[in-house]
């Protein structure tokens, strides 16, 4: 390997899992390690809960699991970006009356404290302007995205690093290492849905012109999935994962299928209420969903979404555009939309 090559970590802390990606630039972007390791490797227990909507993590777990994974798979880079969960991250909208460029920082600071709930001096905040122009002289008014994030968090994550070595370049949230890795140059016209399904949570995207619009968590996830099975048939949830992922969505045992079918309704009906009010508040519809995280697997999965949503329902594939040795693209098709997030992150460093 070459002595300057760039290569950069991308690391996706979930509540069931923690996935790591390694990128390298070669000719293009190729992938040089990935790795991923489960919190069952600590018995029962996650990398995070929640508390009264707070997200707490395990350090200390996050640590020791980090640096196993790091070891055994070998990986060398210790240029880090990690991903900051959604439910560690507030979104919010508001509007601003028309004004110029110069004077919109102000006034998002006036309005961030009743915006946010938390005291300011406890969060790091972001904003974009999402709609109007500071230019077009008081004809629209200006809708600011607002990301607050808790410093605890930042510091916890700080910490993590610090314990296995890695230099943090940057932390973001999750939704936009999904926009890096899923909204390509193609779909920059285009108004698309990401709904991230993971093991405890939900997040459904809207990203139109490439731009961020509406982030929106919700506890309905694969865990709900699962117990729906054990619930349902009496087993335990070891079983219950086995059938869920045998089974899916399919039409092969149609009494299967019942039984999780509420679960996922009730996903989509959460898209279609954000579909519904972006077309009552701007005129606007989407033009495609694409599903990623370990819950968006779901053999059947997309089908189901597309039928029930009447739109086309892409399941994400992260490394489509990346290098990767063709003995490992069986593997990569199996785990690939779990890793949505983690190579986000990593393509951060190829200023992507
Ligand atoms: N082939 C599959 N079919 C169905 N579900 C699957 C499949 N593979 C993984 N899953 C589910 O994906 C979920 C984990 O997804 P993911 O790794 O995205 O979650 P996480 O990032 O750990 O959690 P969260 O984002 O909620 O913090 C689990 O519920 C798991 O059962
Ligand atoms: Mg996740």
């Amino acid at each position: 390997m070459p002595l300057f090559s760039k290569s950069f970590l991308g690391i996706d802390v979930g509540t069931s899992s923690i996935k790591v990606v390694e990128l390298q630039k070669s000719k293009g972007i190729a992938l040089s390690n990935y790795a991923v390791l489960s919190a069952d490797y600590f018995g029962e227990g996650d990398f995070q809960t929640r508390e009264k909507g707070m997200l707490s993590i395990s350090e200390d777990n996050i640590s020791e699991a980090l640096a196993v994974m790091l070891k055994e798979a070998g990986i060398k880079s210790k240029q880090a970006f990690f991903s900051i969960p959604d439910y560690a991250t507030f979104f919010t909208t508001f509007d601003l009356p028309s004004m110029s460029t110069e004077e919109i920082p102000e006034a998002v600071k006036y309005e961030a404290p009743r915006r946010i709930p938390l005291p300011l001096s406890e969060v790091i905040l972001d904003w974009q302007l999402i709609k109007g122009s500071p230019s077009d002289e008081g004809r629209t008014p200006l809708r600011i995205l607002l990301v607050a994030v808790p410093k605890e968090v930042i510091n916890q994550y700080q910490n993590i690093a610090l314990t296995v070595g890695l230099k943090v370049i940057a932390l973001e949230a999750e939704v936009f290492a999904l926009m890096r890795a899923l909204v390509k140059y193609q779909d920059k016209s285009n108004i698309i849905c990401l709904v991230d399904i993971g093991e405890r949570s939900t997040t459904i995207n809207v990203v139109a012109q490439g731009i961020l619009k509406v982030s929106h968590s919700f506890d309905v996830a694969g865990e709900d999935f699962t117990k729906a099975f054990s619930d349902s048939l009496q087993i335990d949830k070891r079983k219950a994962e086995t059938i869920k992922r045998m089974y899916g969505l399919t039409d092969k045992n149609p009494g299967i299928k019942e039984i999780i079918k509420p679960k996922i309704e009730a996903i989509i009906k959460k898209i279609q209420n954000i579909t519904d009010e972006l077309y009552l508040e701007d005129k606007e519809r989407i033009g495609k969903i694409i599903i990623s995280g370990g819950g968006a697997m779901l053999t059947g999965g997309a089908d189901y979404f597309s039928k029930k949503l009447d739109l086309p329902v892409e399941l994400a594939d992260p490394f489509l555009d990346i290098f990767y040795p063709p003995t490992l693209s069986e593997t990569l098709k199996k785990i690939s939309s779990g890793f949505t997030i983690a190579v986000g992150m990593a393509l951060r460093g190829f200023n992507k």
